[in-house]
Formats: structure tokens, C-alpha cells, sequence
């Protein structure tokens, strides 16, 4: 199974968490690529397994500059039977916390084979460990799903 986390993180709250992430898939045997969203080379996505977005929000509930290509390239390509995630932090004091998640979880939901989200406040706290923990297993058990088709 191979995995990659593509994501933006400008103060490091969603590098955390993509960064534990990345650990569980490979605590877990899955061969984990992670990528920062302008590094990621888009012309390589059908060599993964899933996809798992990592962003936080900006703005007023928007996608931050540098994921735009990311999300493009769903509306691009055909990757109707790509498994993918999306996980993102936000502060619950904007009016539309974690809107980015929101915006990327409704189009991955049309576009990909969407098995996951996660929005998690700020830094990542005791429990968030263990939703992390979940999310990496219901995007293993969804690629695995297919797998064995
Ligand atoms: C100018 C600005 C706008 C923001 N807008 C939102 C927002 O609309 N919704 C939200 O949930 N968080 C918003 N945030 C909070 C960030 O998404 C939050 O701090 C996030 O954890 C930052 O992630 P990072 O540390 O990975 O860069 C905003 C922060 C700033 C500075």
C-alpha cells in the first residue's frame, strides 16, 4: 500500500499532525510519501494508493493559496477511484472553523473515493491522537476494500 500526505501548514499546527500521521502509516507497514502541497508532483498521483490532504484554513473559511493546485488536480484528472482523506486544523474563534476541510471534503466527495475527515482545533491534543489514529484505519480499510475486489 502506498500513501501520500500532501499539505500546507504556515505555523506548524497542521505540519504536527500530518507529521504524527505519517508516523502511524508507517508504525502501520504502509509506504507513506509526504509532501509539502508545492513540492507535490502531481503527474505521479496514480502511483498511490490514497491521498491524504493536510490543510489549515485562511481568510474567512478559505483554501490557502498553495493548495489550490491540489484541488484542481482533482477536477483535472479523473481519480474517481482514488481513496482519499482530508484533515486540516482551524480555530473554533472563526465563524467557519476549518472551512478549508469543508471546501476540500465536498469536492473530494464528488471527485475521489473520500473515506475520511478530521478537523482538529489548533495543536493537536491527547484525544486528537487517537482520532488520528482511527482516520489513518478507515483510510487503510477503504484502500484495502478495493484491493480485494
Ligand atoms: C488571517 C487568519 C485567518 C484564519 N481564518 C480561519 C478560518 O476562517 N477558520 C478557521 O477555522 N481557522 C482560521 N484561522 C486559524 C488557522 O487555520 C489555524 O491557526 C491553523 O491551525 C493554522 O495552521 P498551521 O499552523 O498549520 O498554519 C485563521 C488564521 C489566520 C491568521
Amino acid at each position: 500500500m502506498r500513501i501520500a500526505i500532501v499539505y500546507s501548514s504556515k505555523t506548524g499546527n497542521t505540519e504536527e499532525v500530518v507529521d504524527h500521521l505519517w508516523q502511524l502509516f508507517v508504525e502501520k507497514q504502509v509506504q507513506a510519501d509526504c509532501f509539502r502541497a508545492e513540492k507535490f508532483p502531481t503527474a505521479d498521483v496514480m502511483d498511490y494508493d490514497a491521498i491524504v490532504i493536510g490543510t489549515y484554513t485562511w481568510g474567512n473559511g478559505e483554501i490557502p493559496r498553495e493548495m489550490r493546485a491540489i484541488y484542481e488536480m482533482f477536477e483535472t484528472y479523473n481519480l474517481k477511484d482514488l481513496v482519499t482523506g482530508v484533515v486540516g486544523t482551524g480555530d473554533t474563534c472563526y465563524p467557519r472553523f476549518c472551512g478549508a476541510v469543508d471546501k476540500f471534503r465536498d469536492m473530494l466527495f464528488i471527485q475521489s473515493n473520500l473515506a475520511a475527515t478530521l478537523k482538529i482545533e489548533l495543536t493537536p491534543q491527547q484525544e486528537d491522537y487517537i482520532r488520528c489514529n482511527r482516520f489513518v484505519e478507515i483510510i487503510m480499510e477503504r484502500v484495502k476494500s478495493i484491493q480485494y475486489q
